[in-house]
């Protein structure tokens, strides 16, 4: 299938907020759809370090040594690290109306982006996919085996990837943002994953690792491979981290 040459100047246009039209609403009379995806079971359950908040290098220098990289030396992550990544992007920081909030912002707070980590590389957790539980801090395993090729095929061949600890893929669950904006949903999806990527490279550089993120996939293969079906939740984002040389 060709892709429509004016798509996006259509689907820019038609997403506008314009003065004078009306603004959408969320629907009083439609209950908003969960916030937290919930798997019937796991197929294992690890709980995660708790995350460290002590020590670093401060905010500006992370900021003036972040740089993506991709040149990974292939050695294991430690869960820690692991824990620090997930928590610094995804993380529960705060609360307000008996609503959790996160370490990255989300418009109208409806975090429709979830979490699934391909581990590669970890220090004591097998190799596989797992769903990140955001509550719970943990991780539930939802498919065992090694996917790192099949990733980075399923990324345009980019085979530096294979290199990495974990690579995050970012599923965003469409209805929960559409819910409340409609159509413009499509660009808080996007916008929301990038806050996420931006963590997640700011903390790898801050516990001295390595971080690229990358959005050129082709998105069937990516969805699959985290077990979404692309159209209701679909792969917005992908982060590889690893360790890198010196
Ligand atoms: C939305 C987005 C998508 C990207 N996709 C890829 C990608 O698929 N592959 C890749 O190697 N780098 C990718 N990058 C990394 C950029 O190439 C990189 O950020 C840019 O070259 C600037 O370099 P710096 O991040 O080191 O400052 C992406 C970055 C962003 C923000």
């Amino acid at each position: 299938m060709n892709m429509p040459t004016n798509i996006g100047p259509q689907f820019q246009e038609a997403t506008k907020y314009v003065r004078g039209r009306p603004v959408p609403q969320a629907p009083g009379w439609v209950a908003p759809p969960p916030t937290y995806k919930e798997y019937e079971e796991y197929l294992d359950t690890v709980a995660l370090p708790e995350p460290q908040t002590d020590d670093g290098p401060g905010l500006w220098d992370t900021i003036a040594t972040r740089r993506s990289q991709r040149r990974f030396t292939g050695e294991p992550l430690s869960l820690r690290q692991l824990s620090q990544l997930l928590w610094a992007m995804q993380g529960v920081t705060g609360e307000i109306h008996d609503m959790e909030l996160r370490a990255a912002p989300s418009a109208g707070a409806l975090y429709p982006n979830e979490t699934y980590a391909v581990v590669q590389t970890v220090q004591d957790l097998a190799e596989g996919i797992y769903h990140y539980d955001v509550r719970g801090h943990s991780l539930g395993m939802i498919a065992e085996g090694n996917f790192a090729e099949d990733l980075a095929q399923a990324c345009l061949g980019q085979t530096w990837m294979q290199g990495a600890g974990v690579v995050f893929v970012w599923g965003a669950v469409v209805a929960r943002c559409a819910w409340k904006y409609q159509n413009r949903a499509y660009r808080y999806l996007y916008l929301d994953a990038g806050h996420l990527g931006a963590h997640v490279q700011l903390a790898a550089t801050a516990l001295g690792l390595g971080a690229c993120n990358v959005a050129a996939f082709f998105d069937d293969e990516v969805a699959d491979l985290v077990g979404i079906d692309g159209t209701s939740e679909v792969a917005v984002y992908v982060t590889a981290v690893g360790r890198v040389g010196p």
